[in-house]
């Protein structure tokens, strides 16, 4: 049996790290395990123009911790006021990665996000032309679609007609959650799409939300479905098709505004994500298939170099215990709970 495990240092292609006290308090817990990430840009203001990216990225810069070496990719925010010759100035900068798209209303912040995807079609276009990815947030926000079958929807209202206009538009299909995702990833033959899955995703449904008492702590966006769509991402992940990579989309949220009658949308995993998915990949006999989903198919998606350094992981013969909150400026942030112990630890 495997108890070792060397692979490229991971990256984490979908993060949100948060401004002020939270960004000190959890970037280090990225950064002592991942060498890049995409940062999602959902602050209050969002981080629309080039100028807001640079000096966010600076802001991150002085929060990683000293001894930590970590780059963060940063994105740029998509609204209906944005300027395509911003982003692509942006880019060409090397500062920007990606933009990301949030249907007006989806998600945690999404409130400056786009309402009619006609008034970007500029932008878009331009993105196209220069090679810069979209990021989309794939749900519909039509309060008549149920919140369990607005991915789906999404797909075929917003994501299918969107690409066939602007095929040569690269799209990453961030936190899918459904088997329709899969399916519609996997169809394609453009070579423009792929798709993030979250840590999560692959471990909990629907049920661990809400069977036997409500489960703030697994609520996020898009939410938990059916065990057959879990089923489904656990295959993608595990399989050899390098459209498929990790983006945690851990999104650290006080435990106070979690608890709220209304609580927040999101799932912190970055501490205990590498044990996670080792643990996973090892259920599904596909621990070899780990390297490709954590450290290979992003970079080769977003057309940058491996990570040269390695990470081991080494699976121990007693479990692993991580916080079950940490402290931050902001207040207590809770980890990730994946209902099982984890053997698995990062040793460097
Ligand atoms: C994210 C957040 O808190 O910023 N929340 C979440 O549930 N995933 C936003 C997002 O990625 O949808
Ligand atoms: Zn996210």
């Amino acid at each position: 049996m495997t108890d070792t495990l060397t692979i490229p240092r991971p990256d984490d292609w979908h993060l949100h790290l948060r401004d002020g006290a939270m960004l000190k308090g959890v970037v280090g817990h990225t950064a002592a395990h991942f060498a890049r990430a995409i940062v999602m840009p959902n602050l209050v203001p969002p981080v629309v123009t080039g100028a807001d990216a640079a000096a966010y990225r600076d802001r991150i810069r002085a929060a990683i911790p000293a001894s930590m070496d970590f780059e963060p990719l940063m994105t740029l925010y998509l609204t209906e006021a944005t300027d395509a010759d911003d982003v692509a100035l942006a880019q060409a900068s090397g500062l920007v990665k990606a933009v990301k798209l949030y249907p007006a209303g989806a998600t945690t912040n999404s409130q400056s996000g786009v309402s009619n995807l006609d008034k970007v079609h500029g932008v878009l276009e331009r993105m196209a032309d220069i090679g810069l990815p979209l990021c989309v947030h794939g749900e519909v926000t039509d309060p008549d679609i149920d919140i369990f079958d607005r991915e789906a929807a999404f797909i075929d209202r917003v994501l299918d007609p969107l690409r066939r206009r602007l095929p040569g538009l690269g799209v990453v299909m961030e936190h899918v959650t459904t088997a329709d995702a899969v399916a519609y990833v996997q169809a394609d033959t453009s070579g423009n799409l792929a798709a993030t899955i979250t840590t999560h995703h692959l471990i909990i449904n629907r049920n661990h939300i809400l069977a036997g008492g409500i489960r703030p702590h697994y609520y996020c966006l898009p939410v938990a479905k059916r065990e057959k769509h879990r089923l489904a991402l656990r295959s993608a992940a595990c399989s050899d098709d390098e459209r498929f990579f990790l983006g945690t989309d851990s999104a650290p949220h006080t435990d106070t505004a979690k608890l709220l009658p209304c609580g927040c949308a999101g799932i912190f995993t970055a501490p205990n994500t590498m044990s996670c998915l080792a643990h996973v990949f090892e259920e599904d006999d596909a621990l070899d298939k780990l390297e490709n989903f954590a450290s290979r198919n992003g970079p080769a998606f977003y057309k940058m170099p491996v990570n040269s350094e390695m990470m081991i992981l080494k699976k121990q013969p007693e479990p692993v215990s991580y916080p079950e909150q940490i402290e931050t400026g902001a207040g207590t942030v809770t980890v990730f709970d994946p209902g099982f112990d984890l053997f698995w630890r990062v040793e460097s």
